[in-house]
This record gives C-alpha cells, sequence and structure tokens, in this order.
C-alpha cells in the first residue's frame, strides 16, 4: 500500500468563516479527511491572526467560532488531527529556522506585502513599507514552518496562496541542501470547479476585507436581511433573466443537485423576479445549513468541550512535531554539549546514475524552476514599471519641492542598493532625471 498523503491546511482566526470559505476550503477538507489514503491535519492559525488583528477580544472568539465550525461539519477528529497552531510550541522554533535559510529579497515579492507596498507607492507615501509589520512581512515562513512541520504532502488552499506554497518548497530545498534532507517538497491542491470562487453581496468576490460576505451560519434573520442585500439588476419580474451573471443564481447552483440548478435556470427564462428568487435562494440555503448549523450552535455554546478537542488534537500533533524539531534542531548544531554533530551533507546522484524515471523527473524540477524563475523576472519588470509611473506622477505632480525631491532621490537610492543588477539600471535613471530637474 502507498503511504499515505499527508492534507494539511489552516485558516487564520479573525472573522468568521463565510459561505465562500465553506465551499472553497471546509467542505473539501472535511470531504478529504474521509478518504482513506489521506491524513489530515487542520488547524485554526492564530498566531497567523497576530498580524492583521490586534483585538484580544476578536481573536479570542474567532478562534473558538471556527473550531466550533470545523466539529458541527462532521470532522472527525479520531481520524484528522485538528488543533491550534500556537498550542505546537514547536513551529514558531521552526519558523526561526526557517527565517534564517530565507534571503530576504523571496519575502520583498510576497503578494500580500508587495501589495502594501504598492498601495503606499500609489498613494505617494513617502514612506513604502507605512503599515507594514514584520508579520506580514515574513508571513510566509511562518506558513511554511506550519507546513514543513508535518512534512505535509498536499496542501489545499485557494489561488491566492499558491505563491506561499512556492516559497515553501524553495526554502525547505535551501534547508535540505544545507542541513541534509528533512523536509518533503509541498504540493498547492487548489480547488478547480463550480465552487471556485463565490460573488458576494456587492457581486464582487466574497471575501473578509470586502465586508460583503455571508457567514456561513448566520442565523435566519440575518440570512434573510444579507440575501435581500445581494445586488441584482433592474430586470422586472415576467423579463427574462440571465442567470450566469447573477450572483443569487451562482450561490443557489454553488449548493444545489444539477437538477435544481437547471430547474431554476428554467425560471430564470421564464422572468422569475428578484424578491422571488430572493426568497427561494433564503429558503434554500436556510434549510440546507441547518443541521449543521444546529450542531454549531449546540457546540459553540460548550466550550469546555472545544478545548478539550483541541487539547486531543495538540497532543496528537506534539508526537510528532517533539521528536521531529530536536531533530531539526539538533541538524542544525543546536543540542547539548556531549551530542555528537551528524553532518548529512545531501548526496546528489551524479546524471549518469539516474534511472530515466529519476532523470525525468530532474528535468521537470529544472523546467518547473525555469519557469518559475521566468515568472519572477516578469512580476519585477511588472514592479519596476509601477514604480517609475509612480515616481514620475510624484515629481511631475506635486510641482514638488526641493525637500520633497531630495527625500525622493533618497528613497531611490535605497532602493537601487537593494535592486537586481536589470531593474537597477533603470531606477538609476529615473534618479538622473528626478536629480536634473531637482
Ligand atoms: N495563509 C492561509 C490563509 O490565509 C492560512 C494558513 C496559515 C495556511 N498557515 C497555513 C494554509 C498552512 C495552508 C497551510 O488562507
Amino acid at each position: 500500500m502507498p503511504a499515505k498523503q499527508r492534507v494539511l491546511t489552516g485558516i487564520t482566526t479573525t472573522g468568521t468563516p463565510h459561505l465562500g470559505n465553506y465551499l472553497g476550503a471546509l467542505k473539501p477538507a472535511i470531504a478529504a479527511s474521509h478518504e482513506d489514503q489521506n491524513d489530515s491535519f487542520y488547524f485554526m492559525a492564530d498566531y497567523h491572526a497576530l498580524i492583521k488583528c490586534q483585538d484580544p477580544q476578536a481573536l479570542h472568539q474567532s478562534c473558538r467560532d471556527i473550531a466550533a465550525i470545523w466539529l458541527a461539519l462532521g470532522l472527525d477528529t479520531d481520524k484528522a488531527t485538528f488543533y491550534r497552531q500556537s498550542d505546537i510550541v514547536e513551529i514558531p522554533q521552526l519558523a526561526w529556522l526557517l527565517t534564517c535559510m530565507t534571503p530576504k529579497g523571496m519575502m520583498n515579492r510576497a503578494h500580500a506585502y508587495k501589495a502594501s507596498v504598492d498601495e503606499n507607492s500609489r498613494q505617494g507615501n513617502a514612506d513604502i513599507d507605512d503599515g507594514v509589520n514584520m508579520g506580514l512581512y515574513s508571513y510566509p515562513i511562518l506558513m511554511a514552518a506550519d507546513i514543513l512541520m508535518f512534512n505535509a504532502h498536499q496542501i489545499p488552499v485557494g489561488k491566492d496562496q499558491i505563491q506561499h506554497i512556492e516559497m515553501c518548497r524553495d526554502i525547505a530545498a535551501r534547508f535540505n541542501h544545507a542541513f541534509g534532507e528533512h523536509f518533503v517538497l509541498p504540493e498547492a491542491m487548489v480547488h478547480e470547479g463550480k465552487a471556485k470562487v463565490l460573488s458576494g453581496l456587492d457581486g464582487r468576490k466574497m471575501s473578509k476585507s470586502y465586508g460583503n460576505i455571508i457567514p456561513l451560519f448566520a442565523p435566519t434573520d440575518e440570512l434573510r436581511r444579507l440575501i435581500g442585500q445581494i445586488t441584482t439588476n433592474s430586470l422586472a419580474p415576467g423579463e427574462a433573466k440571465d442567470p450566469d451573471t447573477c450572483t443569487l443564481f451562482e450561490i443557489y447552483s454553488a449548493f444545489s443537485s444539477r437538477e435544481q440548478s437547471d430547474a431554476m435556470r428554467l425560471r430564470y427564462a421564464a422572468g422569475i423576479g428578484w424578491g422571488e428568487m430572493k426568497q427561494e435562494l433564503f429558503t434554500f440555503l436556510d434549510d440546507h445549513l441547518s443541521e449543521a448549523r444546529n450542531n454549531y450552535n449546540r457546540i459553540i455554546a460548550d466550550p469546555g468541550y472545544i478545548e478539550a478537542e483541541l487539547q486531543k488534537g495538540a497532543h496528537k500533533a506534539r508526537e510528532y512535531t517533539v521528536p521531529f524539531m530536536d531533530r531539526l534542531r539538533a541538524a542544525v548544531g543546536i543540542m547539548s554539549v556531549g551530542a555528537k554533530v551528524q553532518v548529512q551533507a545531501p548526496k546528489a546522484k551524479a546524471k549518469k546514475d539516474l534511472s530515466p524515471a529519476e532523470q525525468a523527473k530532474a528535468d521537470a524540477g529544472k523546467a518547473r524552476a525555469m519557469a518559475i524563475a521566468k515568472q519572477r523576472e516578469a512580476e519585477e519588470q511588472a514592479a519596476v514599471a509601477q514604480r517609475i509611473e509612480a515616481v514620475n506622477a510624484q515629481w511631475q505632480a506635486k510641482g514638488a519641492s526641493a525637500e520633497a525631491l531630495a527625500e525622493l532621490c533618497m528613497q531611490l537610492e535605497g532602493e537601487i542598493s537593494q535592486a537586481k543588477k536589470k531593474t537597477r539600471k533603470q531606477l538609476q535613471q529615473v534618479l538622473l532625471a528626478v536629480r536634473e530637474f531637482a
């Protein structure tokens, strides 16, 4: 029998999961945990939450809430390992070992960090790192520690997390190269299909950050109210409507069977009114979710039960992480004074010794690395182009005081000192232009 696949995923404990999280992450994760070939690890990422949430009450409540949701949806905690990130004290320890193996430049490219930098540039903020804490900056490293701590193979995540998994692989490979083969390189498991991305109340992607969500277990009244707020167009009852551009239909069909959504399509063609459709969606969802919601209400009222489940999970998880962390510490040379350091440099096989299968794997790996490098270069180029545009807009628009220009020059010098060769040249040119102008 092939070894079990370790499937691992975490949910950051900010806010409450919404219908989109349920379809995109929770539901497939629970389904995966029932597969015999899988060994599942699911956790509440509470240390990750600290990056953007500094409200102790909210963080605490969200952790309890998310734990209750996993349990209400029927996660089998005897089969899966279900835990709270902060209970596994080895995770932040590993994060430090990995931090020391991570090039700073790699973190400069992380999407979440870059989005903040771009936003600051766009607003003409002289401090491009304004509002960025080191937690956000090294977020991908903590996430890598979550994954590598259990040597997980498959990571079910949304598209926005693919880059983090690539970084995790990169960091793991660096560690392996330096200290021996300790880590499996994980793969992102991205769910395609109808549940890919769900739209929210305003028609944009349903997301905490847009404030357009429907919480998974919203009480009946709130569910009705939120569905009432979903944006529609101005077509009157009786006029034929397009289900494929309609958020109401999208949510309905994400939960309903094929037959049910086909039947609903006919009602759209026949001109169902928006009021009627909202009522239909409400009744359908309210009914569909009622059993799990009842479980949830029962569980959330019993914190002792939730805590006991989490302790059970932490105990199970640490049977693995405590000895593994000892091994990793020893691998880098941190151990008792009398112990002997085992240096186990990885032995790369000579190319001629590889079997055709190994050769193919090595070639595929190389091709993948090249594709990643190419993509990074394109990203870098796009970032520089954007930066240059922002700089130009800044000095031209302001009519720029001498002071502002001097500051801009200083900033650019800083960026140039950090930039790679190709982008350095481009930035140097802008700097020259700004200096000339000043
Ligand atoms: N970054 C993930 C998110 O925001 C949450 C997360 C933290 C995670 N650690 C992880 C997901 C490890 C998968 C594996 O959605």
